[in-house]
């Protein structure tokens, strides 16, 4: 007998092999395009079916859940963060939701180590310069950054990003210190030299902030005009995380003012818009949210979904599903 196929919705087209990967078990119905799927044409088309693929510009809410009907199983989030999905009300009903950790870690950590040299040493300014076509000749004070090698790192958020950018600054020769709600185990500290440090003393003492938090209402904008200045008129701020961590119009009025160097932007607060201050600026490197952009991550993080997507159809655990306890719960349900 043929195996059973399942309805689900894929909200933009994947990478191939994930595609391939869930058209085995499945009836995609696929939102074309390069736009995002518009709200009113996901409510309509996630109606009936048992999972979804959703990208973090799909709102997954209760208006979503109920649209879908209680027949939902699974929404498999095509990214590592998940504040698109309200996971406490997906719980509630019994769907399970999953993310994709750890496949993007590396690149994204890559990500934003080019944020900071490019931010430290005006890459991006010096490209535009020279596209602009205006006369130069070499001069000893002419684009002068900061230096990052051994210099101070200030990881904010120490999860697995976090972590993995700490081992490239140790590379560097970076002093490393962070700053998380949750500290990890000693020997995590130790094997990457991290020192943790208040968050007063982390904003003083580091030249080069990355940020690396989940977006929940404790951290948005947690670097706000106040934190800004407490760091050095020489530091850069990076962000790679989710733009509402900091406040857009007062990073830009601290660069424009000199209150600390430079920054360097994956994320931005009402994205896909830019702050037009920021754009006015040229001590501000700013990048479409490429923080995962790879062709190999890309791959990865879609080949994850999927099998998260059909583990779930399957009864088997995601493996990375955010809340165990609803698979583990169907599990009760089925003894
Ligand atoms: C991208 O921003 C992700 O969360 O994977
Ligand atoms: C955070 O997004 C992490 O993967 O640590």
């Amino acid at each position: 007998m043929a195996k059973e196929r399942w309805p689900v919705l894929v909200t933009r087209r994947l990478p191939q092999p994930a595609m391939d990967r869930i058209a085995e078990r499945c009836d995609i119905t696929l939102h074309e395009g390069e736009a995002a799927m518009p709200r009113d044409r996901l409510l309509a088309e996630v109606k009936g079916k048992v999972g979804a693929v959703t990208l973090l510009t799909d709102k997954v809410d209760n208006p979503f859940l109920d649209a879908a009907g209680s027949q939902l199983v699974i929404v498999a989030n095509y990214a590592v963060g998940f504040d698109n999905i309200d996971v406490e009300a997906c719980t509630r009903r019994g769907v399970m939701c999953s993310n994709t950790p750890e496949v993007l870690t590396e690149t994204t950590a890559d990500t934003a180590w080019a944020l900071i040299m490019a931010a430290a040493r005006r890459i991006a300014e010096g490209d535009r310069f020279l596209r602009s076509q205006k006369g130069w000749v070499w001069g000893p004070m002419m684009m002068l950054g900061q230096d990052v090698h051994h210099k101070t790192i200030g990881i904010l958020g120490f999860g697995r990003i976090g972590q993995a950018l700490a081992r490239r600054a140790r590379g560097f020769g970076m002093k490393v210190i962070y700053h998380d709600v949750y500290r990890p185990p000693r020997d995590v500290e130790q094997e990457l030299g991290a020192e943790y440090r208040e968050f007063d003393d982390f904003l003083a003492e580091a030249d080069f902030i990355s940020i690396h938090v989940n977006l929940t209402p404790e951290t948005r904008h947690l670097m706000n005009a106040e934190r800004l200045r407490q760091m050095k008129p020489t530091a850069v701020l990076v962000n790679t995380s989710r733009g509402p961590v900091i406040d857009e119009a007062a990073l830009a009025k601290a660069l424009r003012e000199g209150v600390i160097f430079s920054a360097g932007l994956d994320v931005f607060e009402k994205e896909p818009e830019v702050h037009p201050d920021l754009l006015e600026l040229d001590n501000v490197v700013v990048i479409p949210h490429l923080g995962s952009a790879t062709v190999d991550t890309r791959i990865a993080m879609g080949m994850l979904a999927a099998e998260n997507l059909i583990a779930g159809l399957e009864g088997r655990r995601p493996p990375t599903i955010l809340k165990p306890e609803v698979w583990e719960e169907k599990q009760r349900g089925k003894a």
